[in-house]
């Protein structure tokens, strides 16, 4: 039976509610009403259970010990990994590395890739809508090794300027890394066509997939893209587990990250053999709760079905865009034609954090900041904006709650 049909025909939002214990409680007394998925999702009880179970069932460390649980706690952390795989579609569980998250995925490949392969002179191209933790990394590789960062602009509405993305390229440039799904603005990137092009002029890309997992199906062997990167507290499972996918071609080339146990085959003080992949890159003990949790997470976005996530978030964005355009004080930030579950604005006059103090007494949780994207914030002339952000759990009475409240910020300030 194909489930994700099967659910598409009895979708019902207020189901998907029941399994996030956290929907259910009050703010100050009112229901929450929670807009801030782009900064973090809640986790259904399926991904609470598992982490839990794990301390609970199953405590050990992993790759180490010949004792019971230390397998069952191994097998778990190795079939998470197996999870992740079919998930995005890579071609081996060699290529998929546990991380901390995005930001630290990213570090990873400026750190080895960017160290070994980048050398003075050299291009990377980014874009004016990549999170700090997509430009940091690479300023910090570019200071280090003389490297010069290139960015690609956007337009008006907040899409990427595609023909300057094509002329950025020349012989120096030998390295890619831009977004999926920007946090800020929504708009969702041509990636296949970024890949390709800058494939057609020999250079690896990096995708940033953060924002994008939680609301679109990924799958890295038909992109070609040659890094992507997941964060497990995005895509409803824990904080402090994310994934480096990168083609295995490239990771065997490429030094290791940090040193410690488990990254090693034989260590002497004359020589040390490092291991093979993945685990070259994963020193340390990890995540083991988080990692089984997000094999969870994974789990449940899949039986929800992509198809679903789409059509119910695209109605909550139209709806949403639709009533706060009815508002003259309102300025939408991030028109793309492309564009997932975000809604960020900024009202006449009025700060955004006045406006997210003001709806968090009303019960609604929006982020009113840069979103950890100030050059995008300088490219639309704002300090800040307020960005409501939408996962599959939400529905169209919490926008009405939103607009309302909104409305009587209006008043306030009038
Ligand atoms: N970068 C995260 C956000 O967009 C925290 O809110």
């Amino acid at each position: 039976m194909n489930t994700e049909i099967a659910i598409e025909h009895t979708f019902d939002v207020e189901k998907i509610r029941a399994d996030f214990p956290i929907l259910q409680r009050e703010i100050y007394g009112k229901p929450l009403v929670y807009l801030d998925n782009a900064a973090t999702t809640q986790k259904p009880q399926s991904v609470i259970d598992a982490t839990s179970r794990y301390y609970s069932e199953l405590n050990a460390n992993i790759h180490r010990g010949v004792h019971y649980l230390s397998q069952k706690a191994t097998d778990e952390y190795e079939g998470a990994r197996k999870r992740i795989q079919r998930f995005l579609n890579a071609t081996s569980e060699r290529e998929i590395i546990f991380t901390r998250g995005c930001t630290e995925s990213v570090n990873l490949v400026a750190a080895t890739y960017g160290r070994k392969f980048l050398k003075e002179g050299d291009e990377i191209i980014i874009s004016e809508m990549e999170h700090h933790s997509n430009i940091v990394p690479w300023q910090m590789l570019a200071e280090e090794k003389s490297l010069k960062i290139r960015v690609v602009p956007i337009d008006d509405r907040g899409d990427l300027i595609l023909e300057e993305y094509e002329k950025l390229f020349n012989e120096r440039t030998k390295f890619v890394a831009i977004v999926h799904v920007s946090n800020s603005l929504g708009t969702v990137n041509p990636v296949k066509k970024l890949v390709d092009i800058a494939h057609s002029h020999g250079v690896p890309i990096l995708i940033d997939g953060a924002q994008a997992t939680p609301h679109v199906k990924v799958d890295v062997r038909e992109l070609d893209a040659d890094f992507y990167t997941l964060s497990g507290h995005k895509v409803f499972g824990p904080t402090g587990v994310g994934v480096l996918y990168g083609k295995e071609k490239f990771l065997k080339e490429m030094p290791p990250y940090q040193g410690g146990g488990d990254m090693i085959k034989y260590v002497s003080f004359e020589k040390t053999m490092y291991n093979d992949l993945p685990f070259k890159f994963e020193a340390g003990t990890p995540n083991i709760a988080g990692g089984i949790g997000l094999a969870a997470a994974l789990d449940y976005v899949d039986l929800v079905g992509y198809e679903v996530i789409y059509q119910h978030e695209h109605e909550l964005l139209s709806y949403c865009t639709e009533r706060l355009l009815e508002l003259p004080e309102v300025t939408l930030i991030g028109t793309a034609r492309e564009k997932a579950s975000v809604a960020a604005f900024v009202l006449k006059d009025i700060h955004p954090h006045d406006v997210g103090t003001f709806l968090d007494r009303e019960g609604v949780a929006i982020r009113a900041g840069h979103h950890c994207t100030q050059p995008v914030m300088k490219r639309f002339g704002i300090p800040a904006s307020n960005r409501a952000s939408f996962a599959f759990y939400n529905t169209k009475s919490e926008i009405d709650v939103l607009v309302e409240s909104v409305k009587k910020v209006i008043v306030m300030f009038a």
